[in-house]
């Protein structure tokens, strides 16, 4: 039962999480887009910045933005800040029953730093807050006068953040430390900067003074950024899910190409919303980069050479692989695991018999010879040698010279 209820939390804090962020990013798009669509118009009153015609849901909305206000305030006004706040609430309580709840298995890799449980999840949460507050203080410092020079301090924080996480963590602990860190910024930018800034607008005009322009800047300035790092934000969240993606050398160098992938597709698509020429290059810019992704992760994964006379045939190949997986896997993905603290075998794989292994020879390629990501923090070694023999066997496999079809 406890089994059940500690399943069933997870499953419904991570819909949450999703319905959460989608609506946090829908409107985050939305209002983007709006903001760039705005026009003149002779008719609006003086204070009004612009305005947009929109057709949806079977009627037209005309929607008039006020910059910095509107002469009167109205008496009821729509927030818009519980979908960030609830994405980065679900999002903490997910990270905590997933991989602070079994860090020894998510998040440290004793090859590359023996750190205990409690360290991990330390240095995760300080390293969050770190990030918020070095961030915050270069847009708050000279550099943010120009947008360029502060995207550019930015970016080179963030990868080397993401290089310095990959010395500490293991392979999938750093990469989703970082989605963490960068989620954790944007909700910042919303509760720190730009809903304070805009309470201080409200309460300004409703004591029927003069606000200080300086608010709606910085509110905007934040509200770009995190419209520039949503991309790869959710590629982060879903990428975790590829080894060969985060359990590769390279990680933290397909990081940095993915935040430059997904600000110029942003840009394509705020400059295409400005009612501007779209600028198509991005895509071939987005195209190149991702392939460059590509070969970083292919490169990055072991890459030692299986030794072909080490095995007289194609057969004593085989036994070898299964009775190396069954060996070093069955301890955790076993019917009735014996790993202390799993009370049964992760993602209902198991990999205790012949037939076991053989149904799972890709799901084997990709966690162990294309990646690093199991066992889980090497908490079990494995040689290099032993994972390009593990690829090659799959390859035969694949080919039907042994196993399933034999
Ligand atoms: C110490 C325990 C442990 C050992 C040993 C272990 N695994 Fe895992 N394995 C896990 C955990 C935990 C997960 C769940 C990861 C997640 O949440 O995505 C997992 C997930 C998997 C998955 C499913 C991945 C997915 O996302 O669908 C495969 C396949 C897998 N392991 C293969 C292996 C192989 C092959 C070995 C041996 C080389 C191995 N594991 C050894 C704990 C272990």
């Amino acid at each position: 039962m406890v089994d059940y209820l500690w399943m069933w939390s997870e499953l419904v804090v991570r819909w949450v999480h999703v319905i959460a962020g989608i609506a946090w990013i829908g409107s985050s798009f939305y209002f983007i887009a709006l903001d760039l669509s705005l026009r003149p118009g002779k008719e609006l009153p003086d204070e009004a910045h612009g305005q947009a015609w929109q057709v949806h849901g079977g009627g037209f909305y005309n929607m008039v933005k006020y910059l910095v206000a509107p002469a009167k305030m109205p008496d009821e006004l729509t927030w818009f800040k519980w979908e960030a706040y609830g994405t980065w609430v679900s999002g903490i309580a997910l990270m905590s029953l997933v991989y602070y709840g079994a860090a020894s298995l998510y998040m440290i890799d004793l090859e590359i730093l023996d750190i205990t449980e409690t360290q991990a999840v330390m240095i995760s949460l300080v390293g969050i807050v770190i990030g918020w507050v070095f961030y915050d203080g270069m847009c708050r410092s000279p550099l943010s006068k120009s947008d360029l020079r502060l995207a550019l301090a930015g970016f080179v924080f963030l990868v080397l953040l993401a290089y310095g996480y990959g010395l500490i963590f293991s392979a999938r602990g750093a990469f989703m430390q970082m989605g963490v860190t960068i989620g954790t910024m944007m909700v910042a930018n919303v509760l720190m900067v730009i809903i304070p800034g805009q309470t201080k607008v409200v309460t300004a005009l409703k004591a029927g003074e003069q606000p200080d322009p300086r608010y709606g800047a910085r509110g905007k300035q934040r509200s770009l950024h995190n419209n520039y790092l949503t991309l790869p934000v959710i590629f982060v969240m879903i990428g975790g899910h590829y080894p060969a993606v985060f359990a590769t050398d390279y990680a933290w160098a397909i990081l940095a190409l993915i935040l430059v992938i997904g600000a110029v597709i942003r840009h394509f698509f705020n400059t295409k919303h400005k009612g501007l020429a779209p600028p198509w290059w991005t895509w071939i810019v987005a195209g190149l980069l991702t392939g460059c992704a590509i070969m970083l992760s292919q490169l990055g994964a072991p890459n030692a050479v299986y030794d072909r006379t080490s095995h007289a045939s194609p057969e004593a190949l085989n036994s070898a692989s299964i009775e190396l997986v069954i060996e070093r896997c069955s301890s955790c993905h076993a019917r009735e695991p014996v790993w202390d603290g799993l009370a049964f075998a992760p993602k209902g794989i198991y990999l205790e018999s012949e037939g076991d292994v053989l149904r799972h020879t890709n799901d084997i390629f990709w966690q162990v010879a294309a990646s690093h990501a199991m066992p889980p923090g090497q908490v079990i070694w494995i040689e290099d040698e032993e994972r390009a023999m593990l690829a090659v066997w799959r390859d035969m496999v694949n080919h039907g010279l042994v196993g399933r079809n034999k």
